[in-house]
């Protein structure tokens, strides 16, 4: 069974052709990060409109390089939230159109579902049910994966995602966006005991975030200290990672521990955090029986392929979108 999938629910313009919900037969990625950077952050009407430019060619592209024709195809997925609602519409608005012109099924995802998923497409897929982590952009949630389609959201965070930790944590440091990767390269340089940061706790769930008070002790540091050059700044980026990472580890842990989970599977952009895949690997290794399934950094970060494993299931259960279908910005999981 081969499944296309499209994603546009950010500012990447991602189209996907997976066989049986396993194999990437092509994984298309239009970013757009060049034209978003100049501007510190997504732009939505920038990205909506570099989605309706990118959507058609990446979709031929995907066709292309997987060796296939719309007649190949058994059914289109489609992201249809939760995102941006103009850049999720462009995605949602093409799927519409091939399904009617192909005469094919089509089916629609939630991306975090997506996400949950995306570690299906490695060598050495996790079995259910699993703790999920998924941490991106927009999203800091744990969800107890019990089947495809069936997940239950345990925490998640109270103010700002990780992801958005990293981005505004960068901006106050003056690096470009996206944050996540500019900090992530640093580091690599620096010592993250260099400077201490609050640990990031949550009062009364043990399973949900919190990320606001660590950009806040960050400000304050360059309030009084100003931006540090050289040596110092690595060191500093170092330390604020470390203090992400560490809230990241320590709860996904613990939740797994407590829910006696021993398959942990983590997604989303800040999952190609080079520290993060580290410090959980770490981990893993003093929890006995304790499996951690880590993506690779492509899977981790948006695409399209991840849509299709969710809708080559979904599709498999038997679930079907309409000429109806619309964007559902604030779609939860
Ligand atoms: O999953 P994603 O591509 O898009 C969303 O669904 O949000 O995640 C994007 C986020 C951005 O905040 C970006 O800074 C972060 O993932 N990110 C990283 C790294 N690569 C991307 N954060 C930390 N380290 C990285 N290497
Ligand atoms: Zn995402």
């Amino acid at each position: 069974m081969k499944i296309l999938a499209i994603e546009t629910s950010c500012d990447e313009t991602a189209a996907a052709v997976v066989e049986d919900g396993r194999r990437a037969l092509a994984d298309v990625v239009a970013t757009q990060i060049d034209i978003h950077r100049r501007w510190g952050g997504v732009v939505p009407e920038l990205a909506s409109r570099n989605h309706v430019v990118q959507v058609m060619p990446v979709v031929d592209e995907a066709l292309s390089r997987a060796g296939v024709g719309p007649d190949g195809i058994d059914a289109i997925a489609v992201t249809s939230g939760p995102g941006l609602v103009g850049a999720l519409l462009v995605g949602v608005q093409a799927a519409k159109a091939l399904a009617l012109a192909w005469q094919k099924p089509l089916v629609r995802v939630n991306h975090l579902e997506g996400h949950l998923v995306a570690a299906f497409l490695s060598e050495t897929a996790p079995a259910f049910p699993f703790l999920g982590l998924v941490v991106s952009g927009g999203h800091t949630s744990l969800y107890a994966a019990e089947r495809f389609g069936a997940y239950r959201l345990l925490g998640q965070t109270r103010d700002d995602a990780a992801g958005e930790a990293f981005d505004k944590g960068a901006k106050l440091l003056g690096l470009p966006y996206p944050g996540g990767i500019a900090i992530d390269r640093l580091a690599k340089e620096g010592d993250a005991h260099a400077t201490r940061f609050p640990k990031a706790i949550v009062k009364g769930s043990e399973l949900d975030f919190s990320f606001s008070g660590l950009k806040t002790a960050l400000l304050h540091h360059v309030k009084k200290h100003g931006v540090p050059e050289g040596r110092g700044l690595a060191d500093l980026c170092a330390s604020y990672q470390e203090a992400i990472v560490r809230a990241l580890v320590e709860k996904a842990f613990r939740a797994a521990r407590r829910l006696q989970f021993d398959r942990l599977v983590l997604s989303g952009g800040v999952a190609a955090n080079s520290r993060l895949r580290a410090a959980v690997s770490e981990k893993a290794a003093e929890y006995e029986g304790m499996e951690v399934f880590l993506p690779a950094p492509r899977l981790c970060t948006d695409n399209a392929a991840m849509i299709a494993v969710a809708g080559t299931h979904a599709f498999l259960r038997g679930e079907r979108a309409g000429a109806d279908l619309n964007a559902d910005p604030a779609w939860r999981l």
